[in-house]
């Protein structure tokens, strides 16, 4: 049985890489649907994933009444904020889909930190997270989980708060064994701005020590696949699976 612990990478041309990803998210949410009934589906923010949540928008067909919307990540910010993560996926996914507000469990980040971080522990309650959409930031970071911050490799909690480098500071993440108990995590990156972290991701992954925060995410009992444009790609090794 092939070893799940071990990223699968799909690169694509980039003007392809949108309806990519697309299928791929839509695949799995329909396979989990399949297989029990219900998807809980965590989304990204940031700005690789919008044109791909519009894509997504116009999937029909896909039983979307069957998927409960939780997010990676939020910024302290609220609900209508301009950088609400929470407010780009409402705008461009939940709202043209008509998604039921009993669906959506988004992180309140216009509460006071702590206490939206333990809110956000008691709405995911115990089951594992089926579908896990994750980008990768210039410096290595995923979710909200920044190198160097020590909640970056928090391993107890569920949810935690975290420091960003650029505003706003103050950020609410799933931690690392959270993303790690995930069943699907698709780590979506695009554009050159990111190859020559990509190119040091890789190194990690291929020879250790994995520092970087995206280099952690390796679900236990999971598939990780990461999907990249040829851009991103661009300073991998040819043989680009780690
Ligand atoms: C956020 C994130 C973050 C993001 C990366 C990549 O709230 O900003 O969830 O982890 O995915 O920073 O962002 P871009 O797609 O904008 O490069």
């Amino acid at each position: 049985m092939a070893d799940l612990s071990l990223p699968t990478v799909l690169v694509s041309p980039e003007d392809r890489f949108v309806s990519a990803a697309a299928d791929a998210i839509a695949t799995r949410i329909a396979s989990v649907i399949e297989a029990r009934g219900r998807c809980r589906l965590v989304l990204a923010g940031g700005g690789t994933p919008r044109p791909i949540y519009e894509a997504l928008a116009c999937r029909e067909q896909l039983a979307w009444s069957e998927v409960d919307f939780f997010w990676g990540d939020e910024r302290a910010v609220g609900p209508d904020h301009e950088q609400s993560n929470y407010r780009m996926a409402r705008e461009v996914l939940l709202e043209p889909l008509g998604v039921s507000d009993a669906h959506v469990f988004r992180i309140e980040g216009e509460r006071p930190a702590a206490e939206a971080c333990d809110a956000y522990v008691a709405t995911l309650g115990d089951s594992p997270l089926d579908v896990v959409l994750l980008g990768m930031g210039g410096d290595g970071h995923t979710a909200s989980l920044f190198p160097g911050d020590p909640a970056s490799v928090e391993m107890t909690a569920s949810v935690v708060v975290t420091n960003s480098p650029k505003p706003p500071a103050v950020r609410i993440s799933l931690s690392l064994p959270t993303l790690n108990a995930a069943k699907h995590v698709i780590v979506l990156v695009a554009g050159s701005g990111k190859a020559d972290r990509l190119a040091q991701v890789w190194r990690e992954l291929a020879n250790g020590p994995r520092q970087l925060p995206v280099a952690r995410v390796r679900p236990t009992d999971g598939e990780l696949l990461w999907l990249l444009d040829d851009a991103a790609a661009a300073a991998l090794p040819q043989q680009v699976n780690p």
